[in-house]
């Protein structure tokens, strides 16, 4: 019988709503090949009429490795916009977004931003994220009683490091946020901001701080944008402007339902809370990033006719990497069902193919996970669920909007 019931969509921004669709991303796996979604024409805001969605781990790694042939440029690697993005505001992001963009190009500009994620500046960020995500757990710890884990705890630390990062004064970092929120929560109606002014939004403040560094350098990202040279010249507004954009809005939803995520699992295996409790073992957040997989897939676009576990692929079609399938690939983990913090090896594709796309901001969200449970679990060990979590809509984050929690 066929894999999927009629008429599902991979695409729908109803996917994540209630649930991931672990038992579809299974029996597609069993079939060890790529599947056609279609679509009617134009409904993602792509002209073509379907995609393949990958479920495999092996041919994830594959197309991620090869550039050449499978372009993160031709449709970008955002799986579906919405009636809210203009028709331009794709081609506006294919080229001024490190993640849509090709070598050479691509190479080039991540290599004046991976000089603010060195190993020496992840490092150096420690102690000042070690105290932050104390205060945050303490402060949730004093109000007492019952609160919202997602905005009081697991949104926080994230931003205050990307804000960190990016030197972006305290008084700024709530607006920040927001706008992170509008620029990908745009399928949730709660999220009712316009993406495209959101993005302006950060531009233009991005510009005013960038205008401040250059009279005065700081130990920052900012800094070193402001002082970046490409072939001899330096970044144009528009290319620092949405650096500016991508960090702002990558590093911080993604780690916020990585943290949430993490916390419903331990809720659901306590005997793994006591381990982490006992040991924190450094492979814990591995682990966690596997089970929330917050980035549900990207895609790509083959640039020739090529073949992915015997299925014909036609140049010009577009595929979707589903990175929450690939990391419940049982021919690559052990009982991939069971959230096991000490599991190792782990390579899960959480954080993309390990291709040139691969997350910038890996490490940074290792340190943080790691931090903020740190703190839990020595201030307040003894938190409980009190509610059902709420979840985003969207197409392709697995994103919790609020859970609630008993702080003790
Ligand atoms: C790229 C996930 C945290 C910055 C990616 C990609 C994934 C991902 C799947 C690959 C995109 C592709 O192959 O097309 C995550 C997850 C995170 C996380 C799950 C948290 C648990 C962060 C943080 C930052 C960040 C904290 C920055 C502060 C970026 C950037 C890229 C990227 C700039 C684009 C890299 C490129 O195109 O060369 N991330 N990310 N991410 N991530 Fe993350």
């Amino acid at each position: 019988g066929p894999a999927v019931p009629a008429g599902f969509d991979f695409s729908s921004p109803d996917l994540m709503a209630d649930r991931v669709p672990l038992a579809e991303f299974a029996a597609l796996r069993r079939t060890g090949r790529p599947w056609w979604n279609p679509q009617p024409r134009g409904t993602t805001g792509f002209a073509d009429d379907g995609f393949w969605v990958i479920s495999k781990h092996a041919h994830i790694k594959e197309i991620s490795r090869d550039h050449e042939l499978f372009s993160a440029n031709a449709n970008g690697s955002v799986i579906r916009f919405n009636e809210r993005f203009a028709p331009e505001e794709l081609d506006v992001q294919r080229e001024h977004l490190l993640l849509h963009m090709d070598p050479p190009t691509h190479a080039k500009l991540r290599r004046i931003v991976s000089r603010g994620f060195t190993p020496r500046v992840i490092n150096g960020l420690h102690d000042a994220l070690r105290d932050r995500a104390e205060r945050i757990v303490a402060d949730a710890r004093r109000r007492g009683g019952a609160g919202d884990f997602v905005t009081e705890i697991a949104a926080e630390l994230p931003l205050q490091a990307i804000a960190e990062l990016m030197g972006v004064p305290q008084e700024d970092r709530g607006r920040l946020f927001s706008w992170s929120n509008q620029m990908l929560g745009y399928d949730d109606p709660e999220y009712d901001g316009d993406p495209a002014c959101a993005a302006a939004e950060i531009i233009g403040y991005s510009m005013e701080l960038a205008e401040r560094r250059r009279g005065c350098p700081a130990h920052d990202l900012v800094t070193k944008l402001v002082e970046a040279d490409v072939d001899g010249r330096g970044l144009t507004d528009d290319e620092f402007g949405y650096f500016m954009i991508l960090l702002a809005v990558a590093g911080n939803e993604t780690t916020r339902n990585a943290i949430t995520h993490g916390m419903m699992a331990f809720f659901d295996n306590p005997d793994q809370w006591e381990l982490y409790r006992a040991e924190r073992p450094e492979t814990a957040a591995d682990e966690i990033v596997r089970w929330a997989t917050p980035v549900t897939a990207f895609q790509r676009t083959a640039v020739r006719d090529t073949e992915i576990g015997g299925v014909e692929i036609a140049a010009g079609q577009r595929l979707a990497m589903y990175y929450s399938s690939a990391n419940f690939d049982e021919d690559v983990f052990d009982a991939p069902g069971r959230f096991d913090i000490a599991r190792s090896p782990n390579p899960h594709l959480g954080f993309g193919g390990t291709g040139a796309h691969y997350c910038i901001g890996a490490s940074l969200a290792r340190l943080e996970i790691g931090l903020i449970f740190d703190a839990i679990a020595d201030r307040m060990p003894d938190i409980a669920p009190a509610g059902e979590p709420r979840r985003l809509r969207s197409a392709w984050l697995n994103g919790i909007k609020e859970l609630p929690v008993r702080y003790s």
